[in-house]
Order: C-alpha cells, then structure tokens, then sequence
C-alpha cells in the first residue's frame, strides 16, 4: 500500500537516498525545507513545503501524513515546533538520532539499552542556540528523541546511526580514503591492521528507514554496520582503485605523539582502547533483525570515489588539506618520514 510521507530536509545527504528509494517502492513523497540545499534537486518529483524547522512551520498546517522522517532535527525545538500542527495527524515518526547519545563509549558490543546523555540541569533544553549545538550534541538528541515520544506517544522510531557514509558527504570523514587510496604511494594507516570500524552507506540507512515505515517498525535501533577490521576497509577501498597504494600502519601512541587524531586527522578510526575502546564496535543485532541490510564495502568505496571526482576543484583542495577531515597530505608525509626514521626499525609494510 503506497505510503503519504512527509520527510523534513531531503535534499542534503540521507535524505535524497530515502527521496529515491521511497518514490521508486511508489510511494507519496513530500518535502519540508528552507529550500537552500539544493533547492532543485527534486522538482516536478516530489511536493515542497517551504519553512523552517527553527521559527516557520506554518506549510505543514492541516496537512496528514502516514510517517514522517525527521532528518535534520538536533534541537527539541524543531520537534516541538512540527507538533503544533503535526501532532494527531501522523500515523509513525521516525527519528534520526545518534551513536552520540551514549556518553559511554569504553567497551565494545554495548546495544541500545546503554545510557543515553542527560540534558544539563541548569540548561532548557528549547532555548539552546546553534552555537551550542556541537557542545551538547548527544544531550540535545537524546532529548529530541523523547520529545519525539511525547508528541506522538507509542508511535516513534528512533534511528541512531554511526558514521553515515557515502555519495554526498561533505564531512569527508569517510571519502578521506577513497581519495587517498586513489593518489597512491604509501598510505598512511592509522594503529593496526585488526582494529575495528563501523560505518553505515547512507543508502543502507535511507532504504532501511523506507522499510520500517512501511512495516511500521516502532522501537530504537543501532544503525551501524557490521565491525570490520581496519585492514579490511582500507584494503577493500584499495580494490576499486588502480594505483597500487601501499599502507604503512602506524601505531596510536606514535600517531598522538605526532599530534595525530583518531577521527578528525585519521577518520573511521579510533584508538580501541581507553575511552574509545568500543566506539567503533557497537551492537548492531536489533536493527538487523529489523530488516537493516549492507551492500558490500566495494560499491560504498567506488560510488564514494567517483561521485567525488565530481566534485569542485575548490572542495578536492580542501579534502587534500584536510580542511574537514582526514590528515593534510604534507603532515602525513612529515609523519610518514618520522616513523621511519624512527630509532629502533622492525617490518612496518603490509
Ligand atoms: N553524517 C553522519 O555521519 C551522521 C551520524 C549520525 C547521525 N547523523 C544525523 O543524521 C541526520 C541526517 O542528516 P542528512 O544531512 O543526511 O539529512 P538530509 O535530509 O539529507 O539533509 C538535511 C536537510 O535538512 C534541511 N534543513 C536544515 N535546516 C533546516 C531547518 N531549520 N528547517 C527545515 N529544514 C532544514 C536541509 O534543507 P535546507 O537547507 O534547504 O533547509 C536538508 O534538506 C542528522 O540529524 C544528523 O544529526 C549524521
């Protein structure tokens, strides 16, 4: 039975995946927007609404919807916001939260029972302004997604995904290697060849969500993929590519001593250990048994690649400076050459 869905944003990165998808499965598709990012990408395809989630929701009065995908929403506020006209007009929310709700990412294999961050006594949670966003990121999903629940009590899903990837990314937190492995010469990999990642394609994401929507799937899930070694994502990138990197593998305390970071310098890593040392090892269980399927790491890493070699000149210089994410070419070299040289030798090439 074809569905009415409303989806808040769609045009930046998940959103166009579940557009597509949703349409294809002949779905009704309209979309909520301030109609910046990029604004034609669907038209004639899909209905528009124009607003913003922040002080201007006046589109989705007297409007009815089978489900709603949130995507954008951080802030309490812009769940609140929708309510005053979507609430009793939905049959199922669905709510694109975080990995980052959970404060605790010491051991691997927690699942969505794990503690989720408490909003600071002292703060209202609707009042947080967009500079404080990143500061309290995980406190302020954690407390849209139970704003979520108290709109439309017993009929919200939660999503919480890891590191989304894919076409479409403009954080480069996972086009960092596509690109780099594509240059070729010797790569430098981040601590060891067995160490875990997470990642999830985006496309995994969207047409999952599709497909709790029309089950009408209601719960909280982990969306994030399968633990992989280290080795076997930069080996895997390293197939659809045809310059023949090699991987120098340098360990976490060299790499901090280098002023390295897991994630920002070095992404789809983090040291296992410490504070860290389950945070790209996250259950995923519930959410497979929920239909979440993930297409082979050698489609994400080509699509990856070539929608990148679309990209502007100005954003391929910024992603080889590292600007977002990932190291600058010139500091890798620099660290590359410190290893090395570095006092006591020992096999070092993969
Ligand atoms: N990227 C990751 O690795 C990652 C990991 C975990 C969770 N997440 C979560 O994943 C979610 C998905 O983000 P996405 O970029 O993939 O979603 P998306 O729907 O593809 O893009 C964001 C959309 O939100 C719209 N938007 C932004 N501000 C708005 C406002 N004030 N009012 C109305 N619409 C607004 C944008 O359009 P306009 O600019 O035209 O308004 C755009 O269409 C986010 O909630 C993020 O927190 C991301």
């Amino acid at each position: 039975m074809p569905l009415n869905i409303l989806i808040l944003g769609g045009t930046g990165f998940t959103g166009p995946e579940q557009v597509e998808y949703a349409l294809a499965r002949g779905h009704k598709v309209t979309l909520f927007n301030r109609n910046r990012t990029r604004p034609d990408f669907f038209k004639g395809k899909v209905e528009q609404l124009i607003g913003d989630l922040n002080d201007d929701v006046s589109a989705l009065k007297g409007q009815t919807f089978d489900v709603v995908l949130d995507n954008p929403t951080t802030f309490p506020a812009w769940v609140r916001n929708a309510a005053q006209h979507l609430k009793g007009n939905v049959g199922h929310y669905i709510f694109i939260s975080t990995e980052s709700v959970y404060p605790n990412n010491s051991r691997p294999n927690m699942d969505e029972t794990d503690g989720t961050t408490p909003m600071p006594a002292d703060l209202d949670p609707y009042t947080i302004v967009r500079e404080n966003a990143g500061k309290y990121y995980g406190a302020l999903k954690t407390f849209a997604e139970q704003e979520a629940e108290r709109q439309y009590p017993g009929k919200v899903t939660v999503v919480r995904p890891g590191l989304i990837v894919g076409p479409l990314d403009r954080s480069d937190r996972f086009t960092y290697w596509p690109a780099r492995i594509d240059k070729g010469g010797d790569v430098m990999a981040p601590g060891t060849p067995n160490d875990p990642t997470q990642w999830i394609d985006a496309r995994d994401l969207a047409e999952w969500m599709i497909r709790l929507a029309e089950q009408k799937v209601i719960g909280t899930f982990n969306a994030v993929g399968h633990i992989r070694p280290m080795s076997e994502l930069l080996y895997g990138i390293k197939a659809v590519t045809t310059a023949g990197a090699q991987f120098t593998w340098v360990p976490a305390d060299f790499l901090t001593a280098q002023g390295v970071r897991g994630w920002r310098h070095m992404p789809v890593w983090m040291p296992p250990t410490g504070a860290t040392g389950g945070f790209m090892s996250r259950n995923n269980s519930r959410a497979v048994a929920a239909g979440l399927t993930f297409r082979p790491l050698s489609i994400t890493a080509a699509d990856t690649l070539a929608w990148n070699k679309t990209r502007t000149e100005a954003e391929l210089k910024s992603l080889a400076e590292g600007a977002i994410s990932g190291i600058p070419a010139a500091k890798e070299a620099e660290v590359l050459a410190a290893w090395k040289a570095r006092p006591q030798g020992g096999p070092d090439h993969e």
